[in-house]
């Protein structure tokens, strides 16, 4: 496979920059990801300003998880830059690398800033809703336990679930469930917001009750990623959509320009499964 992404991605002209003033708030460019031999992020380059929903479309396997990941070093990848507000907070290391200690500590710092809510809720059952989101202020960022608690109380009210915060986890919906992540997430005060595919294990009423939380964060200003196979969702809520395919970004641009206009074959294939 070839190493080089392709010269020129089909971009639309933007009528828009987001919903926020311009200012480019996550800047990635080259990022290259390798599991052993097998290549797939193969140089991808995104710029999403501050207040901009932007959703991530591509068929399965094509690296829009991977590529999550690696965004808050989930993953460790071997070429590229991450910049958050213009400073670099990650870059490549070859496979085999072992971080210093203060890279170590550099990384734990950049999960702090970038939040993210995956498919499975992996919220700790033997807590209450309460401690489960208390838990990153107190132990993350060192807050108070009164002050974790009001932000707790944020949080949950804002999800709209501060009466189950007594409450064991696994007694809640899934739908209720994915929103304690959502609020767990929050409640380190990212500046970014990461979804991976975060509705696909609920059904249809769960799933609504999560998208009216994410509507509500993208009108707040959240700067935010979202994979989803939804495509109904992703055309309403999108400030721009990125097409990925064979681990680079094939076409970025506004939800009618990629659902519409279609401008490379692969979406047309992607968007025809059904
Ligand atoms: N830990 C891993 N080790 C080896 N290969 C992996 C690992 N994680 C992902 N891959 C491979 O990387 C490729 C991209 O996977 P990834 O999960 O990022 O795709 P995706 O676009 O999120 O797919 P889906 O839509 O199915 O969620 C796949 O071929 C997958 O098998
Ligand atoms: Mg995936």
């Amino acid at each position: 496979m070839p190493d080089e992404a392709p010269a020129k991605i089909p971009t639309a002209k933007l009528p828009t920059e987001g919903n926020g003033n311009g200012i480019v708030l996550l800047e990635v460019q080259g990022l290259k990801k390798s599991f052993g031999p097998k290549q797939v992020l193969r140089g991808v380059d995104l710029s999403v300003t501050r207040g901009e929903v932007v959703t991530i479309l591509g068929p399965n396997g094509c690296g829009k998880s991977t590529f999550l990941r690696c965004l808050n070093l989930l993953e460790q990848y071997q070429d590229g830059v991450v910049k958050l507000k213009g400073e670099v907070v990650s870059r490549g290391r070859p496979e085999g690398y072992h971080s210093s200690r203060v890279e170590c500590a550099e990384a734990e710092h950049l999960r702090r800033r970038v939040g993210m809510v995956f498919q499975r809720f992996n919220l700790f059952p033997h807590m209450t809703v309460l401690k489960n989101v208390m838990l990153g202020p107190r132990q993350v960022l060192g807050k108070s336990p009164q002050d974790a608690y009001a932000i707790a109380e944020r949080m949950l009210n804002k999800v709209g679930l501060w009466e189950k915060h007594p409450c064991d986890p696994l007694t809640l919906s899934g739908g209720q469930q994915q929103r304690v992540a959502i609020a767990r997430a929050l409640s380190m005060n990212p500046d970014v917001m990461l979804f991976d595919e975060a509705t696909s294990a609920l059904d249809p009423v769960m799933t609504q009750e999560v998208f009216r939380v994410v509507r509500e964060l993208a009108a707040e200003g959240m700067t935010m990623l979202l994979v989803t196979h939804d495509m109904d969702f992703a055309r309403d809520i999108s400030d721009r959509t990125v097409f990925m395919e064979g681990g680079i970004v094939a076409a970025v641009g506004t939800p009618e320009y990629i659902f519409d206009q279609r401008p490379v074959p692969g979406i047309q294939k992607f968007l025809q499964r059904g």
